[in-house]
């Protein structure tokens, strides 16, 4: 086993491939964070240095190759950084990068506490594992992926508030969980079923719209033939726009219509893209989406399911 070291976070560039594997400490044990070749968001690195974080924690040997690359990489100027982001991201297409590593832990790693932490990894490792067995999964999330990165990291969060909702709205059933956790992380498939072209264009442009509104049909479609994908999982990718007044797309389904599990779901993505619009500080950015969310009770999502969500949101986000 290697020895781990700290690493000062100020030598560490998010969006960029790094040089080695990182760690996280997390409940007294280091937890494997990124991978050799792995990003670190700018949006995740922002929250470590908000927690005041000061140190990742990587394999004593590598430590020359850290070394080596923050010297690097702050001898250049920011052109040059981006040049080389770019490089890499070209050259990552066919890894599947995420590979599940953001797991829920990770992801909550600085808005719970050491026993929440404890709770959430023991309540949620079968289903990782589950997941990461899983081939029809893997081949989905590549492709994902080699279509359009932001949608997989866009999925990963909505799979991981998904879980961390259904878990604390009582729907901790396993095979509950593991039907929330896939439909998370496949409820934006048909996403790669649109060119890029069209997802490049203004969301407010009359062809993106279009297109969108096809995306639930597009990928739930794409699971009914070949895949062991569940009806339900299924379900919340075709069900993920439907709004609980019945404004949604695309069959207009009104109340008790939808799927709770798409209810929560659909939460966790509105949430997620609200985060995503906004700008200014993730603190700020969450207050406004939970606000925000609140505001959808009746209209977009089942009221009862909708404060439920807000409550266990504002518990954790502030
Ligand atoms: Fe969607
Ligand atoms: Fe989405």
């Amino acid at each position: 086993m290697h020895e781990k070291i700290p690493y000062s976070l100020n030598d560490v560039f998010p969006d960029t491939n790094l040089p080695g594997k990182v760690y996280l400490f997390v409940s007294n044990h280091y937890i494997l964070y990124k991978n050799k070749d792995d990003q670190i968001e700018g949006e995740r690195y922002e929250k470590f240095q908000m927690k005041n974080m000061k140190f990742i924690f990587i394999d004593e040997d590598e430590y020359d190759e850290f070394d080596a690359w923050t010297i690097k990489i702050k001898g250049k100027d920011e052109s040059d950084v981006y040049q080389h982001f770019l490089d890499n991201e070209v050259g990552d297409k066919a890894k599947l990068a995420i590979d599940l590593k953001e797991n829920m832990a990770t992801y909550f790693a600085f808005d719970l506490d050491d026993e929440q932490l404890d709770n959430l990894e023991s309540q949620t490792r079968e289903l990782v594992t589950a997941a990461k067995e899983n081939s029809n999964l893997e081949k989905a999330l590549i492709s994902m992926e080699n279509h359009r990165r932001s949608i997989v990291d866009h999925s990963l969060n909505v799979a991981n508030l998904t879980v961390f909702l259904c878990l604390n709205m009582g729907y901790n059933q396993i095979t509950m969980l593991e039907t929330a956790y896939l439909g998370g992380l496949l409820h934006d498939y048909g996403k790669t079923k649109i060119n890029n072209e069209i997802l490049d264009l203004s969301p407010t442009s009359a062809k993106y719209l279009s297109a969108m509104e096809k995306h639930p049909i597009l990928g739930s479609t794409s699971f009914m033939l070949n895949s062991d994908f569940s009806n339900e999982v299924q379900r919340i990718i075709i069900e993920h726009h439907e709004r609980y007044d019945g404004t949604g797309f695309p069959h207009r389904l009104k109340g008790k219509k939808i799927y709770p599990l798409t209810t929560i779901v659909g939460m966790a993505n509105y949430f997620d893209n609200l985060l995503a619009l906004d700008t200014g500080h993730i603190k700020e950015r969450r207050r406004r989406a939970v606000r925000r969310l609140e505001l959808e009770a009746n209209r977009s999502f089942e009221p009862q399911m909708t404060f439920k969500a807000v409550g266990h949101l504002r518990r954790i986000f502030g």
